[in-house]
């Protein structure tokens, strides 16, 4: 049987104000959606509220992992039942390996009761389970070496986002990719990774406006999110006429989304 992500008329507030009013969507696994939008739309705070990031707090509405009701749990809960989110802007840490990160990480996953200090995964095992993973994925072994997006360029962070995945296995992956500032050498990365990897037990949202990682990850649906709410879902056809045309003939289609949508992005610009 395959497992749902199912995202029930779900609103969100950063601090005091509004972000989503009413976000519908459900991601089996095996499927791969896109989510597109003009910035300042919400697709991002749908992703971390969909991590559970504590500066995103529900006001209404739910989250369920294959019926658990996961919009009260702390992030590492939801990792447990198979929720990764790769984020946008991962964070710098020297001194820690690549190596050891992901061995704690994947423990964690695995032995969710296990103690610090406690029941990490066999080195040997673990050693031979990264190295298979890196040697599928075409990695030097020299990666797993070096410390934490330590000077890592971006198509080295991106490598790091796909690593993950192949070790963790989530039954469901979110990947916030920006739309700026990715070098086509990471995009590649993330493209072809992303697709050796998605199978018939990872559902895949894919937030982006990269026609080549579309391309690559065909999406069955495409959402389109304007002013904090999913206007449209089509399937790869849609993804790419918004690639073709832009935002305009959406913003067309639902004048109030897209003036809650400008007024956002003004407050954003202030
Ligand atoms: N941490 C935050 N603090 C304040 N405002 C935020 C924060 N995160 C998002 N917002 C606001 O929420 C709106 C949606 O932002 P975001 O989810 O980043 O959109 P997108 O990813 O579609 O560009 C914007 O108006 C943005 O300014
Ligand atoms: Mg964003």
């Amino acid at each position: 049987m395959s497992a749902v992500l199912k995202i029930s008329n779900l609103h969100v507030n950063v601090g005091e104000t509004p972000i989503l009013k009413g976000v519908n969507m459900e991601i089996r696994q095996g499927e791969v959606h896109a989510l597109m939008g003009p910035n300042g739309s919400g697709k991002s705070t749908l992703a971390y509220a969909l991590a559970g990031h504590p500066n995103y707090t529900v006001t209404d509405g739910s989250i369920e992992i294959d019926g658990v009701n996961v919009t009260e749990m702390e992030a590492d809960e939801r990792a447990r039942l198979g929720m990764f989110l790769a984020f946008q802007y991962p964070v710098v840490i020297p001194g820690v390996k690549v190596a050891d990160f992901l061995r704690h990480a994947v423990s964690n996953i695995r032995n969710p009761d296990r103690k610090e200090g406690e029941g990490l995964i066999g080195m040997r095992e673990f050693r031979k389970e990264i190295r298979e993973r890196m040697n599928e994925l075409g990695m030097d072994p020299e990666f797993a070496r070096r410390y934490l997006n330590d000077g890592f360029s971006g198509g080295e962070k991106k490598r790091m986002e796909i690593l993950q995945l192949a070790m963790l296995q989530p039954r469901f992956a979110i990947l916030d990719e920006t739309d700026s500032g990715l070098d086509s050498d990471a995009v590649r990365v993330v493209s072809e990774g992303l697709a050796k990897l998605s199978g018939p037990q990872m559902g895949v949202l894919i937030i982006t406006h990269h026609e080549r990682l579309l391309e690559f990850n065909p999406p069955q649906f495409t959402h389109v999110m304007l002013g904090g709410r999913i206007v449209e879902t089509g399937d790869a056809s849609l993804a790419n006429e918004l690639h073709a045309n832009g935002y305009a003939t959406v913003r067309a289609r639902h004048p109030e989304a897209a003036a809650e949508n400008a007024k956002a992005e003004a407050a954003a610009a202030v």
